[in-house]
């Protein structure tokens, strides 16, 4: 761990163990913390779902019906939303927002790093 401008810089994992697509959690002092490859870049955040407190980061990462005219329906954002295991809420892991009530409900995010072929998560 290094200090980097009142961050703690917290080891994550090496690139090639992290590939699109994949997700580890790791312990950064008193928090639980999911980090995601998201379609390549390192998205990282807290593992409680604002909910009711679930392990979110346990659930399925995913796409979602996006919006389109009256009839149609359309998929997107595949590999970007994040499905807690309890009760389904979607999260959009690139800002943690919830899909359902952005303004109001998100996931506590964290700034992630690569340096030397490692991927750190800044607390
Ligand atoms: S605890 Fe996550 S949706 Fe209910």
């Amino acid at each position: 761990m290094l200090a980097a401008a009142s961050k703690t810089r917290h080891e994550v994992a090496k690139v090639e163990e992290l590939p699109s697509g994949s997700s580890k959690i790791i312990q950064a002092g008193r928090r639980e913390i999911g980090v995601f490859n998201v379609n390549g870049t390192y998205r990282a955040v807290l593992n409680i779902c604002p909910h009711e407190l679930a392990p979110v980061c346990k659930g399925h990462v995913k796409g979602t019906n996006v919006p389109s005219q009256p009839g149609e329906y359309k998929w997107g954002l595949e590999g970007e939303v994040l499905q807690c295991p309890w009760h389904g809420w979607e999260f959009n892991l690139n800002d943690g927002k919830s899909l359902h009530e952005p303004h109001r409900c998100h996931l506590r995010t964290f700034e992630t790093e690569v340096s030397e072929g490692m991927v750190y998560v800044l607390v």
